[in-house]
């Protein structure tokens, strides 16, 4: 059946605005020196060290359980050997989701501890792909896809300069980011 699959036919593009004030000036916003993870006898990280350069993408890959979520983990809780920017603002994207309440609406969820306006929600989930009925759904009936969607927009509509994505493509959707 997978051969019959074709791809989506019309690529939509989203522009998120984002403030000059979280404009970040370190060349190397995220850094790790030696930092070390063991699991009882498992060791994720040993003395491992690393930069991330300001303006980059980059993809952290590995097996399963090579350490990926781990790694994120510990940027964002500033663990021994994690220098952040002071500056740095982390967006970020939860590989197993969150937990959502089974009453709360698509539009309440998209307003809690937003900056945007509903009509200004309500083009950017139109632009991807959500029905002005989908808006007026329940978090608990949307679909696996339409969920990490959602979690999507919502991240990119913060007010954020750096965003960890926890495997967020397990559905097709194309954004591009632009300031
Ligand atoms: N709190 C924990 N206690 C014990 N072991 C843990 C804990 N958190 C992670 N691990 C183990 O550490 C290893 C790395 O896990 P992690 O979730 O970082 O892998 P990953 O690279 O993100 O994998 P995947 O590709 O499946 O998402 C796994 O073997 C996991 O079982
Ligand atoms: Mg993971």
């Amino acid at each position: 059946m997978l051969g019959d699959l074709k791809p989506p036919e019309v690529i939509r593009s989203v522009r998120f605005r984002q403030s000059n004030s979280l404009e970040l000036h370190n060349p190397f916003p995220i850094t790790g020196k030696e930092i070390s993870k063991q699991f009882r006898e498992k060791v994720i990280f040993d003395k491992a060290s690393f930069q991330f350069p300001l303006g980059a993408k980059i993809a952290v890959t590995g097996a399963n359980g090579a350490g990926k979520t781990t790694l994120f983990k510990m940027i964002l809780d500033r663990e021994d050997g994690i220098s952040l920017s002071p500056k740095a603002e982390i967006g970020y994207f939860a590989q197993n989701g969150y937990k959502f309440d089974r009453n709360q609406g698509v539009m309440e969820f998209m307003l809690e501890n937003c900056d945007y306006q509903a009509s200004e929600i309500r083009a950017v989930l139109a632009s991807m792909g959500f029905s002005s009925n989908d808006v007026r759904k329940e978090l608990s009936v949307l679909s696996g896809g339409e969920i990490i969607k959602l979690q999507l927009a919502k991240m990119l509509l913060g007010q954020y300069n750096i965003l960890l994505m926890d495997e967020p493509s397990n559905f097709s959707i194309f954004l591009q980011w632009k300031h």
